[in-house]
């Protein structure tokens, strides 16, 4: 995930009134929640269900009274039968935050079309896992890494070897919090957001087929990185999947080899490219796993090759080490900083 001031600055020093935004590799929405802040219509496209779902709650109107309103009424109202088995889901979850969860994930997998579910779904999404709090929770789970869902054999060896309990959590003032920091000040959204693969020019088209856009801001995946489903099993859960981790990757970008890789993604920038108005810009945050040992820059420059995008710059963003150290400290294999660069192309 890029920080939302990346495509925040880039768009409120660049980019002209009713100019419309294009992310082909949205993952949390963070290019569309900028253009959104600064009143530009966007369209958000990725191939994950729980980014999408992620996406959509940043995209609609709720206020915080009503999406707290709706988290309580549901909480009232819903009766669950059973709860997930096993050991991991006894020390993941607290029982009655395993039961809110449960309820709210009955509900909304009932019916997600209110902006106020919408919002609430996304809510729960963020809020699943993650570090335990030293004041007031702003999590439901025991202690896990920020971003990746834990694996329950390993989550399970490390909170038995620390006697880490799962406490209780007021899940009400913890969706109330993250309503807040999200929906307390509106700005009135005019964004889409598709569940699906760039690769397929259809995917990319809005609702009204005949706009095009002015910008592209995104990230795709870094090369080696196709794990997305697994690390995110646990939201996939709540949105409907199976209480076990996942291995499945659903239309993500081959992995195959480097040259697979360059030519997915050439697929996607020329079919960005038939969407946008002549002369647009396309931004593109890139990095690349150390382990692997491919030059991720060059693998960009390769993909950019037999399109219409014309490479104006390249910048050095710095290392993507922020919130490494936390999840390291949970995982077997430690990952590594990263160095990111910024493409920046122009539409020829
Ligand atoms: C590095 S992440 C994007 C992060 C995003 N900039 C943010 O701030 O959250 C790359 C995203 O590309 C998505 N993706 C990979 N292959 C895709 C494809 N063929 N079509 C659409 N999305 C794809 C992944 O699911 C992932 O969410």
């Amino acid at each position: 995930m890029f920080p939302l001031d990346f495509p925040l600055r880039i768009l409120e020093k660049k980019a002209n009134p009713g100019e419309r935004v294009l992310d082909p590799f949205c993952g949390r929405g963070t290019t569309n929640f900028a253009a959104r802040l600064l009143g530009l219509f966007s369209l958000g496209v990725d191939s994950n269900p729980v980014a999408v779902a992620i996406t959509e709650a940043k995209l609609v109107n709720a206020k915080v009274e009503n999406i707290v309103k709706e988290a309580e009424t549901i909480l009232h109202e819903v009766k669950v039968d059973a709860l997930p088995e096993g050991e991991f889901w006894q020390w993941a979850y607290h029982p009655s935050v395993l039961t809110a969860l449960c309820k709210w994930r009955k509900a909304l997998l009932e019916d997600c079309r209110s902006a106020e579910r919408k919002a609430l779904r996304g809510i729960i999404l963020g809020a699943l896992h993650g570090p335990q709090p030293k004041y007031s929770a702003s999590y439901f789970s025991n202690q896990c890494p920020r971003t990746y869902a834990p694996k329950p054999r390993y989550a399970l060896n490390f909170w038995k070897k620390h006697k880490l309990h799962p406490k209780p959590v007021d899940v009400i003032e913890v969706v109330r919090k993250r309503a807040e920091r999200f929906y307390a000040y509106q700005h009135e959204s005019i964004g889409e957001v598709k569940l699906g693969d760039s690769r397929q020019i259809g995917t990319l088209r809005p609702q009204n087929s005949k706009i095009k856009f002015h910008w592209v801001i995104t990230s795709p995946p870094y090369y080696g990185m196709h794990t997305y489903l697994a690390d995110q099993w646990l939201r996939l859960w709540f949105l409907g999947g199976p209480p076990t981790v996942e291995y499945r990757a659903v239309n993500q970008l081959s992995h195959k080899s480097p040259s697979d890789f360059v030519k997915d993604l050439a697929t996607v920038w020329n079919n960005v490219a038939a969407l946008c108005e002549s002369k647009a810009w396309m931004v593109i945050r890139f990095g690349s796993i150390p382990q692997r040992k491919i030059d991720g820059l060059q693998l960009i420059r390769d993909s950019l090759k037999d399109t219409p995008w014309q490479i104006t710059g390249i910048h050095d963003a710095g290392s993507a080490s922020n919130g490494l150290r936390q999840a390291n400290s949970f995982l077997r294999q430690k990952s590594q900083a990263k160095m990111e660069h910024d493409i920046w192309a122009r539409l020829e």
